[in-house]
């Protein structure tokens, strides 16, 4: 297949490649996309130099997909045009996620409503992502009520910038690149993204309205806060889940375990729980902490934590990719 990897030499873009090739994805030609300034530049594919192309010259290639991870704007512009001549889009941006006409995927719990007429896919929120992948086996089998969910949110969330700006931090270094409004060093942020409606910030308003739509189910609430701390592995959660229905927390922990592309790491007498540190560049989503609230019936507390640039982003949109070539949908 020929593929164009919008956005190449992104933090994204650059675990997508690494994806295609782990997962032996059969690309025949690749057409790596980034800013003006990259044009020219090499990367590195399966051992072989590719050249970093502009978005018109990938557009002329007519690629039979191409995977966004080049920001908003990027997506909204250029995702119709690539629709326009054939290609299939993945988009990592939030530029499409909630259009009524475009399916917003995690390939675990509801690939099957794609076909072949949807050009344009979004790949949901890494928060997001982590999340539904715990909320699905649940509410099949206790109907969730109500979700709070808190995030402690890693800076490679953010792009490379926020990297840089850690690493100079780290490092007393006081002139490099600043992405945040504070330092991240030694802090904790609440504010991810900008503020938007009823002073939720944007990541928060992702969180509370991408779930409803992957689920299919839009009777149950979410509310959420989210936190970037100075971590770089993955994006942590400690969630709080109301049901319906009782449950039984060894059928809970079963069901996770169960779950595809889900880990449960729950064995407080001998300190083991996820951690970011030890999920970065990992494909699975780690669930632990797992016990009852207290403070009310019917409710759960959990703790989860994946590497948002793997199934929080390539990892899921190499596998939309993978169903759409398995099922023969491009
Ligand atoms: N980081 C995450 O965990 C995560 C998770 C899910 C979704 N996303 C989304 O994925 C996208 C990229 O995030 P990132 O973290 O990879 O950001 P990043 O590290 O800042 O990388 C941005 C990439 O986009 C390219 N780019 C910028 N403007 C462009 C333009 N006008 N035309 C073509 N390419 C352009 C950059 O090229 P240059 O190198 O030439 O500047 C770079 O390759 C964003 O939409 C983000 O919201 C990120």
């Amino acid at each position: 297949m020929k593929i164009a990897v919008i956005g190449a030499t992104g933090m994204v873009g650059q675990i997508i490649l690494k994806v295609l090739e782990e997962r032996n994805f059969p690309v025949t030609d690749l057409i790596p996309v980034a800013s003006e300034k990259s044009i020219g530049k090499k990367i590195i594919f399966k051992g072989d130099e590719f050249e970093i192309v502009s978005m018109q010259t990938a557009l002329d290639r007519k690629p039979d997909l191409a995977m966004f991870s080049a920001g908003g704007t990027t997506s909204l512009e250029f995702a119709p045009k690539f629709a326009a001549v054939g290609t299939t889009v993945i988009d990592n941006s939030s530029a499409w996620r909630m259009e009524a006409d475009k399916k917003l995927i995690v390939p675990e719990i509801n690939a099957q409503v794609l076909t072949k007429e949807d050009k344009i896919i979004a790949n949901p929120n890494c928060s997001t992502i982590q999340l539904v992948m715990v909320l699905h086996p649940l509410n099949i089998k206790y109907d969730v009520k109500r979700v709070i969910v808190s995030t402690y949110q890693s800076v490679t969330g953010t792009g490379k910038n926020a990297v840089d700006q850690l690493n100079d931090e780290v490092l007393g270094n006081k002139d490099g690149v600043k992405v945040y409004p504070y330092e991240i060093f030694k802090n904790a942020l609440p504010q991810c993204d900008v503020f938007a409606e009823d002073d939720y910030t944007k990541e928060e308003i992702k969180l509370m309205t991408e779930p409803k739509k992957i689920l299919g189910d839009d009777t149950f609430n979410i509310t959420a806060t989210a936190v970037r701390v100075p971590v770089q592995g993955g994006h942590s959660e400690s969630v709080n889940i109301e049901f319906e229905n009782e449950f039984d927390l060894d059928e809970v922990k079963d069901l996770l375990s169960k779950a595809p592309g889900v880990v449960v790491l729950d064995d407080v007498k001998n300190n083991i729980y996820p951690m970011p540190l030890y999920s970065e560049g990992k494909d699975e989503v780690f669930v632990g902490r797992i016990r009852r609230d207290i403070s009310q019936p019917k409710t759960l507390n959990l703790w989860i934590v994946a590497d948002n640039l793997r199934k929080g982003a390539a990892t899921n949109a190499v596998q939309i990719a993978e169903y759409l070539y398995q099922n023969k949908l491009i």
